[in-house]
């Protein structure tokens, strides 16, 4: 049983049949929504329905799009933990910050999410071959999900990646490709090799599921927070389909009338100034991203120059009266040294372009203290070994120890 109702265009609204492979939008190319039954959700299902699942993601089955559920490809997702962070809390000037901590998926980042639910919908489509352009973290996880389903995965990523990404996706037994170029230019060879080697495209926001698998962070929040939404939620924004998917998670919920009364969380889209299209977009009253040039941050989940879904991200960030800005790139490595010693929570780059972020509202009043705020970290920093330049000091055994220098 499942409650698909059918796939629509997020910019022209055209429908399209669920139970056939898509990618976008023919007539506009922009992304499809997978639009569910909420009605009928609504009758059959109530918030007890999850009492006694387990604890992953597929305890909302009901709102995910895979029909048959004997098509999951799992790697057994945890529900991730939300952390209270009170020593930052208590330095920033805030009662109530939390980090809901992805790190600890499969394959170390939040992309687990989106290629358990394309990988697992690939497989009940038919699909056999798949390709991905990747900043890195979508790359390891679609290579990972593709080798637990048998699939043959294509990686093309740009040459500066970080290491441990190309790697994990050559153990996963990927074909994966180093590209002189950015995540859009990767993104032109994955749509240029489509028509010669056949294979499904798995682009962010280019085909429809990621995003539901993205959605479920959404999901887990709510119930974590007893649903009732935390009031703000930072979240560092490349693609866009996690901001876009939490909040299309949010709207599932509400028609579903399982969110206690209350305001929906102000999403705040973090960026760093090396890679700022949507927040450029933001600052200047757009609805569309104009290419960012020369994107460079060592936030590489962050380093997409332009978003197919720009115009997604910039609603909910609208609609849920938030922000959209960016952060110095000069002050990533600081925060993840700071979050971390104070917290012993080891934070990705990405993530600490949110801590940047959320010092800035608080100095300009646009985040009260007794708000409850959430941070995604949504990777593991440990993913990052060119993120830290310290060396550290040598102790030479052949040489007395200075113990007053330790
Ligand atoms: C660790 C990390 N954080 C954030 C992002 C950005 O995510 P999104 O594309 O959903 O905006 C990425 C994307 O690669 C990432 O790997």
């Amino acid at each position: 049983m499942h409650f698909v109702s059918h796939l629509e265009c997020a910019q022209c609204g055209q429908r399209y049949d669920a139970t056939t492979v898509q990618n976008l939008c023919v007539t506009c190319q922009r992304p499809l929504w997978v639009k569910y039954d909420l009605e009928a959700l609504r009758e059959k299902f109530d918030r007890r329905t999850l009492f006694g699942r387990p604890p992953s993601l597929w305890r909302y089955l009901e709102l995910l799009p895979v029909f048959d559920p004997a098509n999951i490809v799992s790697l057994a997702e945890t529900i991730t933990p939300v952390l209270q962070l009170k020593q930052m809390g208590a330095e920033l000037g805030l009662d109530h910050l939390y980090v809901k901590d992805e790190s600890r998926l499969p394959t170390g980042s939040f992309k687990a999410r989106g290629m358990a639910l394309a990988i697992s919908k690939a497989k009940e489509l038919g699909i056999s071959k798949v390709a991905v352009p990747t900043a890195g973290n979508a790359g390891g996880a679609m290579a990972a999900y593709a080798a637990r389903a048998g699939m043959e995965a294509y990686v093309f990523m740009p040459e500066d990646t970080p290491a441990i990404n190309q790697k994990e996706c050559y153990l996963a037994g990927a074909k994966t490709f180093l590209i002189n170029g950015l995540i859009t230019d990767c993104g032109k060879l994955v749509g240029e090799g489509k028509p010669i080697k056949g294979w499904f495209d798995v682009s962010t926001l280019k085909e429809p599921y990621r995003i539901e698998g993205k959605k479920t962070m959404g999901l887990e929040l709510a119930e974590q927070f007893d649903w009732q939404l935390p009031d703000v939620i930072l979240y560092p924004t490349g693609g866009g389909t996690g901001l876009i998917g939490m909040w299309k998670a949010f709207a599932e919920l509400e028609a579903l009338g399982w969110l206690k009364p209350g305001r929906k969380p102000r999403m705040i889209s973090c960026q760093s100034d090396g890679c700022a299209p949507i927040a450029t977009a933001f600052a200047r009253g757009d609805r569309f991203a104009v290419k960012f040039e020369n994107a460079a941050t060592i936030a590489s989940g962050l380093r997409v120059p332009a978003a197919v879904g720009d115009f997604m991200i910039l609603d909910a960030v609208r609609a849920s009266g938030g922000v959209a800005l960016a952060t110095p790139e000069a002050d990533i490595p600081g925060w993840m040294q700071h979050v971390c010693s104070r917290e012993g929570l080891a934070i990705c780059p990405e993530t600490a372009v949110c801590f940047s972020a959320l010092k800035q509202l608080l100095a300009e009043g646009k985040i009260g203290r007794a708000e409850r705020v959430v941070i995604f970290n949504t990777g593991a920093a440990q993913k990052y070994p060119e993120a830290v330049s310290e060396t550290l000091p040598r102790l030479d055994l052949n040489r007395p120890i200075d113990w007053a220098a330790i």
